[in-house]
């Protein structure tokens, strides 16, 4: 079966380490999600909006992923830390875990999440 992919913002909208762009989705048992897009070293990665510890959304401030540094993915309620390129927590409560990563692509100005 062909994949498909739907639109989920301009690439203008994602700057290097700069807000997100949340969107809804479903998990892989069907229900309704959370989900962000962010901008890392030039490269855009999407995740499901749940912390690996809690299943609360990362933002405290909405479409702010960033630690302070602007390297890392901070959950907003204990402080995981989260690598942007894998969602692997390398600090906090759920160190080892990870975010449930989505396949994103970018083309032709735009981010797309693909089924
Ligand atoms: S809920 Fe995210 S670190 Fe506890």
């Amino acid at each position: 079966m062909a994949s498909q992919k739907r639109l989920i913002c301009k690439s203008s909208e994602l700057r290097d380490a700069g807000n997100g762009v949340r969107f809804a989705t479903h998990d892989k048992n069907g229900e309704e999600a959370s989900a962000f897009v962010i901008r890392h070293h030039g490269v855009v990665f999407g995740y499901l909006n749940r912390c690996a510890h809690i299943q609360v959304e990362l933002d405290w401030q909405h479409g702010q992923f960033f630690d302070a540094d602007s390297e890392l993915l901070m959950c907003a309620t204990h402080g995981a830390l989260y690598l942007p390129d894998t969602g692997e927590c390398i600090g906090g409560p759920c160190r080892g875990a990870f975010l449930t990563k989505l396949l994103i692509t970018e083309k032709d100005g735009k981010v797309y999440l693909m089924d």
